[in-house]
């Protein structure tokens, strides 16, 4: 959204754009933070919980949308950023004041200068340290992101029932749920003494349990870059923490597996996210509007990411990510965006599209930090691509070279039933007819050859396979489905004509182009006749 305050690219304009997203097929959409804040971390410093940033609206025109989307069966999902507030929450700011404020223990403060003062910083190399000192207070105080973003005593019992205040304000206003913030960190306990932080897991099923009790339906969708054996603390064993978690683990590897073509780190990842509660899900993604974290990956395999997809300095952020968009990471290379999005859309879970990405949009490197791949939405070849009337908009609409606006815009490529919006409309539209991805067992195929990958899924007495070819060239594979009967030697393309049938001993011999995908249900089309209740 276009916070200048001219009524268009903020929640009415987004209003109007309801109808192209329903049209796309998305069924859920996530709002980055839209409440009051400076805006120096992009909304990420919140001033206040309860309002809207009177650039975008007003609480009305937030109702106003929550409703329009109810309407075309889409939810409405919002941050949840209460690792921090802004410094310039009242909160803050009484804390500050006075010590004996009831504020003060909302934040965490130091009398001295905490000896790991210079570590831990999630923004390294433009966030100095994680202690400020504060003049007025003549104290300390932690914060985790930039200095603007002091920390909340998420451990004080007052704060954590502020957090549930929150998310109960907005799920009344229309909300289905929360994208959770920074949730490792929330759950950290902090303090000046803190050596080792202990995750406070605890707390989750406590925000769970508020958010089921008022609303069943609603879900808190958590980013939590954790390692794979921490997973099921954050789901919970009995599926009573976090709903849904990106997963990282996967993302990260499958930016490898594109870079490297091997898919075996990929398959492995997979495997390690695989347990999940019956009543949790994975959230599946590419980019976001962060950088691409590649911390999780070894040296060698981050360095390769980065050869492949982001070898310039201005490329690369935080000494462990890419700050570019998708599209011309891949040198805007048609066959390599389906491949990716083709197993963004296959992997098991949810797939989570950011917006522009379904046009293969580009980045502005010339803006700092992240904020380069948060450029305006390309509407149309009007000004400013349609995203604005006002001749300033807060970030500036890419308008040179191949992913300027003039080239690149959902208008032009709605009239091209070939374009990338119309491929991602259709494969949406595919992907909500195979439910297999999202509630089957998968399992990974030998297939004899490192890049490509095969995957099945059954689900309900059916099964569905997909084949992804990273390699440049083409391939031809071997495969078995794996399952016995009679009905498992035919696979049915489900994106073209060209099925399978198995040769003598049931085996599949399949030819991929370069960068070539395919989604197969095994058996037949009558899939639905013979799907059974459980
Ligand atoms: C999360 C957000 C990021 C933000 C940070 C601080 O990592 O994704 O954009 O800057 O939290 O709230
Ligand atoms: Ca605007």
């Amino acid at each position: 959204m276009d916070a200048n305050g001219d009524g268009i690219g903020d929640f009415q304009g987004l209003m109007r754009r309801l109808d192209y997203l329903h049209g796309l097929g998305i069924t859920a959409i996530w709002l980055m933070p839209f409440q009051c804040s400076p805006g120096r971390d992009d909304g990420y410093d919140i001033s206040d919980y309860y309002g809207v940033n009177p650039a975008y609206g007003t609480l009305g025109d937030f109702v106003e949308f929550t409703h329009g989307a109810k309407q075309r069966g889409i939810r409405v999902l919002i941050d949840l950023v209460v690792n921090h507030t802004s410094d310039e929450h009242p909160w803050f700011q009484d804390a500050r004041r006075d010590p004996e404020s009831k504020y003060r223990d909302w934040y965490i403060w130091s009398k001295t200068k905490p000896p790991n003062a210079n570590k831990g910083m999630v923004f390294p190399g433009v966030q100095k340290s994680t202690w400020s000192r504060d003049a007025m207070a003549k104290e300390w105080y932690f914060h985790r992101f930039y200095d603007f973003q002091p920390d909340l005593n998420t451990s004080n019992p007052a704060v954590q029932a502020e957090i549930l205040k929150i998310m109960g304000f907005w799920i009344q206003l229309g909300v289905s749920g929360f994208r959770m913030d920074a949730v490792p960190f929330v759950i950290s306990t902090k303090g000046p003494n803190v050596t080792q932080p202990r995750e406070q897991y605890d707390m989750l099923r406590s925000f769970r349990e508020f958010l089921q009790w008022r609303v069943g339906d609603s879900i808190i969708l958590a980013e939590a870059n954790v390692l794979p054996n921490t997973d099921m603390q954050y789901f919970g064993d009995a599926g009573d923490r976090m709903h849904m978690m990106f997963n990282f683990q996967v993302n990260q590897n499958l930016f490898y597996a594109l870079a490297s073509s091997d898919t075996r780190p990929l398959a492995k990842a997979m495997q390690r996210t695989e347990s999940r509660p019956a009543s949790g899900q994975w959230g599946i993604f590419l980019r976001n509007h962060d950088e691409l974290d590649l911390g999780r990956l070894t040296k060698a395999q981050r360095q390769r990411v980065f050869d492949a997809f982001g070898p310039n300095k201005e490329d690369q952020l935080y000494n462990r990510g890419i700050r570019r968009r998708i599209a011309p990471m891949l040198g805007g290379d048609r066959r390599r965006l389906e491949l990716a999005y083709s197993l963004m859309f296959t992997l098991p879970g949810t797939p989570v599209l950011r917006y522009g990405d379904e046009l293969g949009m580009g980045d502005d490197l010339s803006l700092p930090e992240r904020v380069c791949c948060r450029t305006p939405m390309q509407w149309s070849t009007e000004p400013n691509g349609g995203f604005t009337k006002n001749d300033k908009p807060v970030v500036p609409v890419i308008s040179d070279g191949p992913y300027g606006f003039q080239h690149i815009n959902a208008a032009e490529q709605r009239r091209d039933s070939n374009s990338m919006l119309n491929w991602t409309e259709r494969i949406i539209r595919m992907r909500k007819e195979v439910p297999e991805i999202g509630w089957g067992e998968f399992e990974v195929l030998d297939t004899g050859d490192d890049s490509v990958l095969a995957l099945r899924y059954d689900w309900k007495n059916n099964s569905v396979l997909f084949l992804h070819n990273l390699a440049s060239e083409p391939r031809e594979v071997e495969l078995s489905t794996g399952l016995k009967g009679k009905d498992n030697d035919s696979l049915i393309n489900l994106l073209s004509n060209d099925h399978s049938r198995g040769g003598e001993k049931g085996n599949h011999r399949v030819c991929l182009e370069a960068y070539g995908y395919r989604w197969y249900r095994v058996g037949g089309l009558d899939y639905l006749l013979k799907r059974s209740e459980f």
